[in-house]
């Protein structure tokens, strides 16, 4: 049986260790969350996120705009937000309505204040090895992957999906990292093969337990990014990208669904404003809270 990858205690660790810098910092981070429509899914997301923001003494503003706001109504909240001293970060939740171009308004915000790393120039910065504002999933599942196998230099790591959000990003910081990373995909041949060969493996697809216990090599290190809602026995519940049953049984450890990396999204979150804060203010910033 596989260890236990306990994200659900490492956010917590990382949210009062952020909460304790910031309460002796001298300048409240202030971030910014943008929700355009009423998506549930995203509405319980940015609310859990204004919730921790203020348990970690940080300022939260959300602004809620209706499904039907005009892209140049949207672009001029977000420069109002550049402007605006009092936040270091901004976050505009994704999915958008499709009529908004989702590239063009991301890539309006300040980089300096893209807590999300989606910005063209964060992500130019993440790929050649510059000082970046990471993505937050990606950065929290680093950050458990070091906690667990200390330097990752030399390991086989296999990443299952292409996203922006997670996939490509996670691979850039794998190689930051020096694994020899595989991005496979929905058109990847023979893709229990090329899982077989990974020290690590980051399952990102959203297809819920596609990844089988024999297609995991024996000790190797399993993250699991997913979070899929199913029916079973007349149940509604929560389950990865990974078959947590079999995988435990041959992965040397696995992180589990709920309770695993979904909880250092936020954290990472919050993290990243805390950086973000230190950044325009010249102040040091805390070690490990980055890539
Ligand atoms: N929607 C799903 N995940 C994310 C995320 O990490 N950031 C934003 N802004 N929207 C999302």
């Amino acid at each position: 049986m596989s260890v236990l990858i306990d994200g659900k205690g490492f956010a917590a660790t990382l949210r009062a260790r952020v909460a304790g810098h910031v309460s002796g910092l001298g300048v409240v981070p202030g971030l910014a969350v943008v929700l355009v429509g009423d998506d549930p899914a995203s509405a319980v997301y940015v609310r859990n996120k204004g919730i921790q923001t203020r348990e970690a003494g940080m300022n939260s503003f959300e602004h809620r705009l209706p499904a039907d706001t005009s892209e140049s109504a949207l672009l001029g909240l977000i420069h109002r937000l550049n402007a605006d001293p009092a936040v270091h970060g901004i976050l505009v939740q994704l999915p958008l309505p499709a009529h908004l171009n989702a590239d063009l308004v991301i890539n309006a915000i300040d980089p300096a204040k893209d807590v999300d790393g989606f910005h063209i120039l964060n992500v130019g910065r993440l790929g050649t090895g510059q000082k970046a504002m990471v993505p937050c999933t990606p950065l929290g599942c680093l950050m458990l992957l070091r906690d667990r196998l200390g330097s990752l230099a030399g390991l086989d790591a296999v990443v299952i999906g292409r996203s922006n959000i997670v996939g490509k990003p996670m691979a850039q910081l794998l190689l930051a990292e020096s694994c020899t990373v595989t991005i496979a995909h929905s058109r990847t041949r023979n893709l229990p093969d090329v899982c077989r060969r990974a020290d690590i493996l980051v399952a990102a697809v959203g297809r819920p337990e596609m990844v089988k216990a024999d297609w995991i090599k024996p000790g190797a290190t399993v993250i699991d990014v997913g979070i899929n809602r199913i029916t079973r026995d007349g149940k509604s519940r929560l389950v990865g990208d990974v078959d947590f049953a079999g995988a435990a049984q041959i992965a040397g450890a696995i992180t589990p669904v709920p309770g695993g990396v979904g909880p250092m999204t936020i954290a990472c979150l919050l993290a990243n404003t805390l950086t973000a804060c230190c950044r325009a203010h010249h102040l040091p910033e805390p070690e490990g809270l980055t890539a």
